[in-house]
């Protein structure tokens, strides 16, 4: 069945080889002061700075560089802020992955507000507007090149932030799959497991229908088969477009038009251990996966996992035994990808699994209407002891 839903993504996607060539084009339609954004190099290693210099040679460009995988409000989206305001910027280009995209969406609305932007990105106060956001992709992985929230770490206070707004969708968002040719295996498999795990949360609910199975379905057998290819060969087109591609579609609600809520659980979870010990936010969810699954399988649920068994590990699911050979598939499949299936071999320290459920309880619930199954502190607790 399909339930009531509002679908509206006004981002333009603009997709394939070459495509950045029109850059200037959408670029001046919002003006002539661009502030560009980007993260630790990269982007200048694989020449695509300098092309995008070239490109920009009529416009004034001013620059916020060295933005941190799990972007930092202290320095980064405060340094933006403050150069939007200094520059009388017109546009905000994202040049990179999540990380640089979550930023500077923080960015673009911290700088239209005159208190302290970390009441915006947590909820307390409400953007009334943003800087227009346009980005140059470079890291299949999160989709927030095509939806409407960002996450943003506050070491001061050991928080991650999920903040949406409406505000906050890029305008246009150029996909070429060639700027991920350099992408490592590390990132190239982490990137798959978020995106994986972003159809799983949204799977993951009360009210399956064939459009929507069917549609989530393909677009994980699309990462499982392709993250393969682009493991052993970095720079093959075909994987490296499939996956861009299938990474945009997994985080902006398209997949799920009509679902029930989910409640997006690991993700609450994997942002408390990113906030206490930043780690790479794709492979924290991969670990999680499995052990929240063992958590959530009953009679209820075990409908859930008959229809991933059957479609993508060839697994009849008849039983709850049955199921937990589909829970052994998921951990067998991203553990073949390279990612370790321990949290303790990312450095996350097991002396602060009750602090980590007591901070997600308080920050993040998972515990009401709006989820799927509800997890409470023990489960919290056994969830993480069980991912160490
Ligand atoms: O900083 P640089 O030098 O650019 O290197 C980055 C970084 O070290 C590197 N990289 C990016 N493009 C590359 C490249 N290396 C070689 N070649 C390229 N073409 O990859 C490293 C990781 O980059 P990052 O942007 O951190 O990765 P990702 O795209 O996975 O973003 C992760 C962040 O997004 C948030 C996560 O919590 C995390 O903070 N998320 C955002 C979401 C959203 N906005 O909707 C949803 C997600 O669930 C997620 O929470
Ligand atoms: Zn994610």
């Amino acid at each position: 069945m399909i339930n009531n839903f509002t679908y509206n993504t006004p981002t333009k996607l603009v997709f394939g080889s070459g495509v950045i060539k029109d850059l200037p084009n959408v670029l001046k339609e919002y003006g002539n002061n661009v502030l560009l954004t980007y993260g630790g190099g990269s982007i200048k290693k694989i020449g695509l700075y300098d092309e995008i210099k070239t490109l920009l040679k009529d416009f004034n460009v001013y620059e916020l560089n060295g933005i941190e995988p799990n972007p930092k409000y202290d320095p980064s989206v405060l340094d933006g802020a403050r150069l939007c305001r200094e520059n009388n910027i017109d546009v905000i280009l994202a040049v990179g992955g999540g990380s640089v995209i979550d930023c500077s969406k923080a960015i673009a609305v911290c700088a239209l507000y005159d208190g302290e932007g970390w009441d915006i990105i947590s909820g307390k106060v409400k953007a009334k507007g943003a800087i227009p956001l346009v980005d140059v992709l470079t890291l299949a992985a999160t989709g927030s090149e095509y939806d409407s929230g960002a996450v943003i770490s506050n070491t001061a206070i050991n928080d991650k932030r999920g903040y949406g707004s409406k505000y906050i969708f890029p305008k246009v968002s150029f996909l070429d799959p060639r700027y991920t040719f350099s992408v490592s295996k590390w990132q190239t498999a982490c990137g798959t497991a978020d995106a994986i795990n972003h159809i799983l949360e949204q799977f993951f609910q009360e009210t399956p229908s064939i459009i929507n199975d069917g549609l989530m379905i393909s677009v994980i057998k699309s990462l499982m088969a392709n993250v393969s290819v682009a493991l052993n060969e970095p720079d093959n087109y075909e994987a490296r477009s499939e996956l861009m591609y299938a990474c945009s579609l997994a985080c902006n609600g398209i997949l799920s038009n009509g679902c029930s809520s989910s409640g997006w659980p690991m993700h609450s979870i994997e942002h408390a251990l990113s906030a206490f010990f930043d780690i790479t936010h794709g492979a924290g969810l991969a670990i999680i996966t499995p052990h929240w699954m063992e958590e959530i399988l009953s009679d209820r649920t075990l409908n859930r996992f008959m229809v991933l068994g059957n479609e993508l590990f060839n697994i009849r699911v008849n039983t709850k035994e049955d199921a937990k050979l589909v829970i052994k598939a998921f951990y067998d499949f991203f553990k073949g990808i390279g990612i370790s299936m321990h949290l303790k071999d990312l450095g996350v320290d097991s002396n602060k699994i009750e602090e980590m459920a007591t901070h997600i309880l308080e920050n993040d619930s998972t515990v009401g209407n709006y989820m799927y199954v509800n997890l409470d502190k023990d489960a919290l607790i056994r969830i993480l002891k069980a991912s160490m």
